[in-house]
């Protein structure tokens, strides 16, 4: 596996590979990985002939109060990893490389249209940070396509966006969400839950899955539905929900009884740590 700091090194392999005629897949990661993460890779590996895994806390999508500092970072376990699963390249650019003129210069803004609600509403500049970042990883490893976690849903539909509005030549692939035997959706952050928290945080999911299983028996009162999903994580011990919604799986418009594509959104804390779902109906 080739390790890759400079755009300049970069961008040279990735056209000596496109000289050859091979296709070049991308997974952009902020590092701490996972076996999340690590599907992300096999799936791209399946789809391209050449695999570039990009590594960068981006300080541009964090909040001035959120974990921009304490994000694990753990470069040596990272790489060691995604040799093990036959990446070619990594991507480790520092800061002063991805922004060489500091943060906040041309930034890539998605139409509140999909960034204004949900994470977008609870974390004001946040997909801006996404989508600059994202756009610059484009054009710095010009991947034929992209993997992203369908975890992460409305940023994968904030990318799909940008990329159809901006018609940047790179196929999206969205991946299943990878999770733990007790059904938590795995996430770098989960590490920051205390062995307490740990024990009760799959039940965001089996939350997630008691409001689908009540839509797939023709419950369409969605609101009343998330009242109650949102008052049992409260007494199971969550401290805070940000939101649970049932949406437009396309829009992330709130679902009406009409809409046919659902997907049930939510974010729930446990202390310090914040957890999303997410199901797909
Ligand atoms: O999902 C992530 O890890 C990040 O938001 C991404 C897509 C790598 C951009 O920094």
């Amino acid at each position: 596996m080739q390790t890759f700091k400079a755009v300049s090194e970069l961008r040279a392999q990735v056209s000596v590979w496109k000289r050859e005629g091979l296709t070049v897949g991308l997974v952009p990661t902020m590092g701490n990985l996972h076996a999340g993460h690590l599907s992300l890779v096999s799936l791209a590996k399946t789809k391209c002939d050449r695999v570039v895994v990009s590594i960068f806390v981006n300080p541009m999508q964090f909040g001035p109060n959120e974990d921009y500092e304490q994000y694990p970072r753990t470069l040596a376990s990272d790489c060691s990893q995604l040799e093990a699963a036959s990446a070619d390249g990594v991507f480790l650019p520092a800061v002063s490389e991805m922004y060489p003129h500091g943060l906040n210069q041309t930034v890539v803004s998605v139409p509140v249209s999909i960034t204004g609600m949900l994470e977008g509403a609870k974390r004001p500049g946040h997909f801006d940070g996404v989508s600059t970042v994202v756009c610059k990883l484009f054009n710095m490893v010009q991947p034929d396509l992209t993997v992203f976690g369908q975890k992460d849903f409305q940023q994968l539909a904030v990318i799909q966006k940008m990329v159809r509005d901006l018609a940047l030549p790179t196929g999206i692939i969205a991946a299943p969400i990878a999770r733990d035997v007790d059904g938590l959706a795995l996430s770098s952050r989960n590490q920051y839950l205390s062995a307490s928290e740990r024990l009760i945080a799959p039940k965001l999911q089996a939350t997630l899955l008691d409001i689908k299983v009540a839509i797939q028996s023709g419950n369409r009162q969605f609101s009343s539905l998330c009242t109650v999903a949102k008052n049992t994580l409260l007494a199971v011990g969550f401290s805070q929900v940000d939101y649970i919604e049932v949406c437009d799986a396309d829009s992330l418009l709130p679902a009406n009884k009409q809409t046919d594509s659902l997907v049930i959104l939510a974010v729930a804390r446990l202390g310090k740590t914040r957890l999303l779902d997410n199901i797909l109906l």
